[in-house]
């Protein structure tokens, strides 16, 4: 049975939670593999939200193992408080059925505070990140002096660790960004008396998947934010810290590429970003403000509004490159209902030339000017449709268009939020 990757192939928030749930039912095991709680992915099941941060969105499913790989960065507080959240709303989120990598890196209160205090120095040339810690976490872990789940069970290792990551840090806090000191004992302690909830957690998630693959069990990658804010192939420097793009789901969770068979790539009809950084196809016209109404497009995370736009078929060309892209899910395709114009972005000019892909070279995506072509939009209320051919004429019109331009299958239309909301083509 063919294993899937689901990437975000935008700039997030496309709705990877919806359809790794969706999916879920078909599969035995769900890895997250990189991102941290600067992810959230959100599930709706008969009306009913569940927000994920951590924990993979397969959870809600009670045949599937929830896997957290060593790409990931982990909260401890918050893995835990989404753990007590899932329980209190009767899911079974015990170790029976989840599990950390020993080498997933911790994310620790000092993180958080670099987050914040490069931010605010950074004023107006801020990167608008989620303040979760996630940059500084990775930082630490390729400057090889982060901890890791595994440390743990072994209180000197963690007491030394953070003691050695705060000499430094605090010459930071108090020197460049004039704030007080942190407390390496105190940070240590902390850490340590969440140790015995954490540590039954913790799994060989690599041999864990490995056997899955051997076992001809169906695996299912979670990614988290989108392949423009992939560390290398984003929109450098207003990006996320780690590799978003499909070929990380082997590193991140410790596999051999050769597990890795359906690329699916999640593609909101229109499109959102949250933070700086450049968005050609940005609206910020009456049809913006439709779309972050409709699509109701405030984040999951940190609750800011997204900015919106139209489709950008450009960077979707080069999120089907860079992914290895198999096919796509075309989520929130109800929400352009009752718009008069459909757009779409199918080429930029720059430098005088027209171009398919995007430029090369830090900030040249946002010198760039979209070429657009209009299609007709349509009125009906298409939530309650469940086949392809049943979709109203000018909507069919659209997904094709977009498929065309692509150059990959829509396998999957997303027509509402809730899980049943979805048509398979
Ligand atoms: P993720 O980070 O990629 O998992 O996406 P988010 O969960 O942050 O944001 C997607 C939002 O759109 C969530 O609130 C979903 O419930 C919602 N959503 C997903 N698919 C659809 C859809 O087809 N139509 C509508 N109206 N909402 C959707
Ligand atoms: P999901 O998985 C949308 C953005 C932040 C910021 C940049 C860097 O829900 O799609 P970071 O805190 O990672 O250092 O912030 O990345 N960002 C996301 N935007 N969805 C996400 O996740 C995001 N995770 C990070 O807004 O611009
Ligand atoms: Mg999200």
């Amino acid at each position: 049975m063919a294993n899937t990757v689901i990437i975000g192939a935008q700039w997030g928030d496309e709705g990877k939670g919806k359809i790794v749930d969706l999916m879920s039912e078909h599969s035995d095991v769900i890895v997250r593999f990189q991102g941290g709680n600067n992810a959230g992915h959100t599930i709706s099941v008969a009306g009913k939200k569940t927000i994920l941060h951590l924990i993979p969105s397969g959870i809600l499913h009670p045949q599937a193992l929830c896997l957290i790989g060593n790409g990931v960065v982990l909260d401890p507080q918050v893995f835990l408080e989404e753990v007590d959240a899932l329980v209190s709303n009767g899911v079974d989120a015990s170790s029976k059925r989840l599990g950390i990598s020993y080498k997933t890196h911790l994310i620790l209160p000092y993180h958080k505070a670099l987050d914040a205090a490069r931010e605010s120095a950074r004023s107006k040339d801020k990167i608008g990140t989620t303040g979760r810690g996630i940059g500084p976490c990775y930082e630490d872990k390729a400057s090889r002096i982060g901890l890791r789940a595994g440390d743990l069970a072994r209180p000197e290792l963690v007491k030394a660790k953070v003691e050695r990551a705060l000499s430094e840090k605090n010459i930071l806090f108090t020197h460049l960004y004039q704030r007080e000191p942190m407390d390496a004992a105190k940070i240590a302690d902390e850490l340590l008396s969440l140790a015995p909830r954490l540590l039954p957690y913790l799994k060989n998630v690599e041999e864990e998947v490995s056997r899955a693959k051997m076992a001809g069990k169906k695996i299912l990658f979670e990614g988290a934010q989108g392949t423009h804010l992939d560390i290398d192939h984003g929109t450098y420097p207003f990006v996320t810290s780690s590799n978003t793009v499909a070929s990380n789901a082997a590193t991140g969770s410790g596999v051999g590429a050769d597990v890795l068979d359906t690329i699916t790539g999640i593609v909101k009809a229109y499109t959102t970003r949250v933070g700086e950084g450049a968005f050609p196809t940005e609206l910020f016209d009456s049809q913006g403000a439709f779309l972050q109404k409709n699509g109701h497009e405030f984040g999951a995370t940190t609750g800011r509004p997204r900015r919106c736009g139209w489709l950008d078929c450009v960077i979707l060309r080069a999120s089907a490159r860079l992914n290895g892209l198999t096919e796509i899910a075309l989520t929130k395709l109800d929400v352009l209902r009752g718009l008069e114009k459909l757009k779409i972005c199918t080429a930029y000019k720059y430098q005088g030339q027209e171009i398919s892909y995007p430029p090369q070279g830090e900030g040249t995506l946002g010198e760039v000017t979209p070429c657009y072509e209009e299609l007709p939009g349509f009125d009906e209320d298409i939530s309650g449709i469940r086949t392809f051919n049943a979709l109203p004429a000018n909507v069919r019109r659209y997904v094709e268009r977009v498929e065309e331009l692509v150059g990959v299958h829509i396998a999957y239309i997303s027509v509402g939020c809730d899980r049943d909301a979805t048509i398979v083509r």
